[in-house]
């Protein structure tokens, strides 16, 4: 886009990042530093961003350089907003106010060793106080709005001075800018599948000229950036280390715990089923640890969990068990091999089995009775 456009503002409206975990924390680290390689002009906070607490969000932000924005998210006994309420870009000769607000319906997360809560002001009441006064100092005023489709909407039709809304939170996606009162809003989905491009021609007196709003989906003809994916290696290098490190406890844990249940390897079952091996081997599941290994992540616990046959289980993959665990094996539907009885019960494998690993985000098109077709040995 830069290379087509030479004064573009690049934002986004929120919810790229959040959890619980460490390994999640570490992701957020890499997300922000991304956005600072892409030069982001400014950032909502969702609720999703302060999970890790502010102290974590803001250092991150300062040392990456990503200004975040967030005009009614306030601290509760101070009622000092967290971040800034807006930031102006200038661009050419055309100054840009980024406004964020966030939906007031949203619970703030109490992230642990927090002095002080945080809550979210009405937006509508902020928006009014703050972006008439706004617009007098800028050329165009943009809202990154992290709230429900509603209450966006009531938000562009209650203060006309916003020229441009940019959604987030709602996971709607609208393929084209859509006017909303005198606004235009953007709606560009989830989880990076597309990019919002907004095109504004400005004249003098009358603000926006015209406009041509559409969506990009960020698919294989987008290059990879070398910057952004040199971050992302090595947050995968140092997830394998403690991935490798934790593994490695496990097998001394279970150690001193032999004689428990445990997985065989598909090398055993072959012995005595032959012929059903042979069939499976033809199948999918046999490569799901090497398709990991195409693009590097074959190291990653997020990844092995269900590229691999009872990853985090002492007997399983990465495990005490000295044989071959890799990819989806016999044991990751049946069970562990040590179980096995020949009264049926063995054979009985449920949808609750294969949803484990098939779930709604990883395998979407997911359906039992299809996919067990496939799989029929
Ligand atoms: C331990 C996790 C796991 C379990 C349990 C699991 N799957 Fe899968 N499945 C995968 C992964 C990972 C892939 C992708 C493999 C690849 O192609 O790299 C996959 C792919 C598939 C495919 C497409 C592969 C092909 O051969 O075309 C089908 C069909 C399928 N699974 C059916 C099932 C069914 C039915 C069940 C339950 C009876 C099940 N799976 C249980 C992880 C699992
Ligand atoms: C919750 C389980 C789960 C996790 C976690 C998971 N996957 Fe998968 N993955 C699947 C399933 C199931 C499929 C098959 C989807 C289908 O065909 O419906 C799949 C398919 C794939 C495929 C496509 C295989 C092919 O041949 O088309 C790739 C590549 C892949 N996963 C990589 C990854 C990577 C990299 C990670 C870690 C960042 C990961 N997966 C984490 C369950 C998972
Ligand atoms: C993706 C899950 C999955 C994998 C992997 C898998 N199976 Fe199965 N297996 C099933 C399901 C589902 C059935 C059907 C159960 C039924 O008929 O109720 C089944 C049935 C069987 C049966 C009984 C067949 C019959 O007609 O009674 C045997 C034996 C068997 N599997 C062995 C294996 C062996 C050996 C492997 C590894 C080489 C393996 N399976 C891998 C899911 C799996
Ligand atoms: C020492 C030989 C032997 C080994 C090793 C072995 N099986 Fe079996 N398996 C059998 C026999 C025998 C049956 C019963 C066959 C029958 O009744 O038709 C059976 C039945 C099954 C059944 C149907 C179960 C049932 O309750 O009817 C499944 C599923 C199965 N085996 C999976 C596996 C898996 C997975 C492994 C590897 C972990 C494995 N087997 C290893 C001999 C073996």
């Amino acid at each position: 886009m830069r290379a087509s456009f030479k004064d573009v503002v690049l934002v986004d409206a929120g919810d790229a990042f959040g959890g619980r975990s460490e390994s999640e924390k570490r992701k957020a680290e890499v997300v922000l530093r991304s956005m600072g390689i892409m030069g982001y002009d400014a950032f909502c906070v969702g609720e999703s961003e302060v999970e890790f607490g502010t102290e974590f969000l803001l250092d991150a932000a300062r040392e990456t350089k990503v200004p975040l924005v967030g005009a009614n998210l306030v601290y509760h006994k101070t009622r000092k907003t967290v971040v800034q309420p807006y930031v102006i870009t200038k661009r050419a000769k055309v100054k840009v106010g980024i406004v964020g607000l966030l939906d007031d319906v949203l619970i703030m997360p109490e992230a642990e060793g927090e002095s002080d809560s945080l809550v979210v002001l009405d937006p509508i009441e902020t928006a009014k106080k703050l972006i008439p006064s706004l617009k007098k100092k800028v050329d165009v005023v943009v809202v990154l709005a992290h709230m429900g489709f509603a209450k966006c909407t009531k938000l562009a039709n209650e203060v006309p001075e916003i020229d441009v809304l940019v959604s987030g939170h709602n996971p709607g996606v609208s393929m084209e800018a859509r006017k909303e009162g005198n606004a235009l809003l953007m709606m560009s989905g989830t989880k990076g599948q597309y990019v919002g491009r907004l095109v504004l021609k400005l004249s003098g007196k009358k603000g926006i000229a015209s406009f041509d709003g559409t969506l990009v989906s960020l698919d294989g003809r987008i290059r990879e950036s070398k910057l952004v994916n040199a971050v992302i290696q090595e947050y995968n290098n140092q997830e394998k280390k403690l991935t490798e490190e934790r593994m490695r406890q496990e097998q001394e844990a279970t150690l001193s715990r032999a004689g428990d249940d445990r997985y065989l390897g598909q090398e055993t079952c072959r012995r005595c089923h032959d012929g059903v091996y042979e069939k499976v081997a033809t199948m999918g599941h046999a490569r799901a640890y090497e398709g990991l290994k195409t693009k590097n992540n074959e190291g990653l616990a997020e990844c092995l969990v269900c590229h691999t046959t009872g990853y985090g289980e002492p007997s399983g993959f990465g495990g005490s068990s000295s044989v071959d665990l890799k990819n989806v094996q016999c044991e990751s539907c049946h069970g562990m091999g040590s179980k096995h009885k020949r009264d049926g019960s063995y054979k009985r494998v449920s949808e609750q089995k294969c949803l484990v690993c098939h779930t709604k985000e990883r395998s979407p098109s997911f359906n039992y009775k299809t996919y067990l077709k496939k799989i029929s040995h």
